[in-house]
């Protein structure tokens, strides 16, 4: 009896079975394809993940410019061989803000995502100005150029308003206030470089690169830590501490 109704009253009327079939289909498309259009999909960053400063973010652009991902990769992966030689495997909430990603494809020197803090400045700075002069017989070609060109603070403002068109956090004071940043956080680096005995200039294209190295992995590290000690804490039955908790 049902079966002859629906036949009778849809399926025997081609424009009112199309119209249904239509709208079967669209709730199926609706469900899947919507949610990509949503901000909050994909993964969120990690406690204290927070977009690049201005000067790391013009050592990334140079990075970038430089083709250092043609060697480098930026991914540790989930196996023991590397976890023991680079740190922790790399969390997709460590990497929301990096855009276009350096995952990279080929290792011909090793990874970098958690080379952050790995050396002090200095080494950066000798190493890519001759590479021979901190790892004897390497193959990386010298990037000395770098000591004597400046960055363009203006460009860096320009890379950061297109990046937040994009969706990363920076607010418009943060873009105004760039120029100076850089001159603050170069200023940091060039002190503990002097203290070397090397000279540099606050925005020389060498101090955002080693600015941007240095931070690599080094707020990932400390959330992935966080979430072990919180899951260990609730594992141990102890309360899990307020700043974990917040
Ligand atoms: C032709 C390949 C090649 C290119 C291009 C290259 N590197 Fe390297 N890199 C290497 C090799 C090989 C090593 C390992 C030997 C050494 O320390 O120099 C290395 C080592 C490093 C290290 C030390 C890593 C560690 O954990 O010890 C850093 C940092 C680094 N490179 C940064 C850069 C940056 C920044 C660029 C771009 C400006 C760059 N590299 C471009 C091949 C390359």
């Amino acid at each position: 009896m049902a079966d002859s109704m629906h036949r009778k009253l849809i399926e025997s009327k081609g424009a009112v079975m199309a119209v249904l079939t239509t709208v079967a289909i669209s709730i199926g498309g609706l469900v899947e394809i919507a949610p990509l259009y949503s901000e909050a999909l994909g993964p969120e960053p990690m406690e204290g993940i927070e977009p690049l400063t201005p000067l790391e973010l013009a050592g990334r652009d140079i990075y970038v410019r430089e083709g250092c991902y043609n060697c480098h990769s930026q991914m540790v992966r989930p196996f023991r061989d590397e976890t023991l030689r680079y740190g922790e495997w790399t969390r997709a909430g460590e990497i929301v803000y990096d855009r276009p990603f350096q995952m990279g494809s080929r290792r011909i020197g090793p990874d970098l995502q958690r080379v952050g803090g790995k050396y002090p400045d200095a080494w950066h700075y000798e190493h890519m100005d001759d590479p021979r002069a901190t790892s004897p017989g390497s193959i990386m070609p010298r990037y000395s150029w770098l000591k004597e060109r400046q960055i363009d603070p203006e460009a860096v403002q320009a890379s950061m308003r297109a990046l937040q068109t994009l969706g990363t956090p920076y607010t418009d004071e943060q873009i105004a206030d760039a120029p100076a940043a850089i001159q603050r956080q170069g200023g940091e680096i060039v002190a503990r470089l002097e203290a070397g005995n090397l000279s540099a200039q606050p925005d020389d294209q060498i101090v955002a690169l080693t600015a941007y190295l240095q931070q690599l992995g080094v707020a990932g590290r400390k959330a992935i830590q966080a979430q072990k000690d919180a899951a260990a804490a609730l594992e141990a039955g102890t309360e899990i501490p307020a700043s974990v908790e917040d």
